[in-house]
């Protein structure tokens, strides 16, 4: 029986020396069989266990609501410059310049010919056994004499390029009655009809004008106009410059 208690009280001290070393437990060594000690002082506390297991993932939070944002934060810093933008549509033309200075006198021109310059005149035929169309310029399509090349046997028009005071007349083969009107621009300044009484027969007429530099001088017909020009039966318009301005 006591021995048994004696085993009991060693085991206690063992294990109060294991923790303490207290002193009461070592004079009660010697001593066996004694009565049992005060129990010994609460150990102190162990380290911390390791971490546990990551935790399930959560559900999703609720979405915020713009109402909910918070408050504004402070401006930010101004950014870096952009780079240059694409160039813009062309601007409207600017203001005419200034008239640039005077260029230098150009060397003097070759000697003209006054006699030249200041001549015009035309004699030309009408080449065609068709009768002309009326109120329009009648053609004269071949050329006699033409200086300056004045008349112009394509649009029938005499044009003038020295101002001054110009005799025309014509002389016209014709096989059918005849009338003919002499055209300054639009204006009729002289007209000359003829009733066929044989079966060839030439009429004439003729008048001067005084001319301005662009006017135009030509002959017309109206219904009656029977006007030639074939063999021995020519049809002439003929113009000169009698004195220029
Ligand atoms: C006659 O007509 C021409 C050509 O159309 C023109 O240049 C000129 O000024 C006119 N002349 C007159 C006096 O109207």
């Amino acid at each position: 029986m006591e021995k048994r208690f004696c085993g009991q009280l060693y085991l206690a001290l063992t294990l109060l020396l294991l923790n303490l070393g207290s002193a009461v437990a070592v004079e009660n060594l010697h001593g066996c069989y004694g009565s049992p000690g005060l129990p010994g002082m609460p150990g102190v506390p162990g380290r911390d266990g390791r971490d546990g297991l990551k935790g399930a993932k959560g559900e999703p939070g609720i979405p915020a609501s713009s109402t909910q944002l918070g408050p504004k934060g402070m401006k930010g810093e101004p950014g870096p410059p952009g780079p240059p933008g694409k160039p813009g549509p062309p601007g409207a033309p600017g203001a005419m310049g200034i008239p640039g200075a005077a260029g230098d006198v150009g060397p003097p021109g070759m000697p003209g010919s006054s006699k030249q310059m200041q001549q015009s005149a035309f004699s030309v035929t009408r080449r065609t056994s068709q009768y002309p169309q009326k109120n329009v310029p009648v053609v004269f399509n071949n050329v006699i004499t033409n200086t300056n090349r004045d008349y112009d046997t394509t649009s029938g028009k005499f044009t003038c390029r020295l101002p001054g005071v110009y005799y025309f007349v014509f002389h016209s083969s014709h096989t059918a009655n005849l009338c003919v009107i002499l055209h300054k621009n639009q204006s009729k300044m002289a007209s000359f009809c003829d009733h066929k009484t044989n079966s060839m027969q030439v009429s004439s007429g003729g008048t001067l004008l005084h001319l301005a530099a662009a006017d135009e001088v030509w002959l017309g017909v109206n219904d009656y106009n029977g006007m030639v020009g074939i063999a021995n039966s020519d049809s002439v318009f003929s113009g000169f410059l009698l004195f220029p301005d």
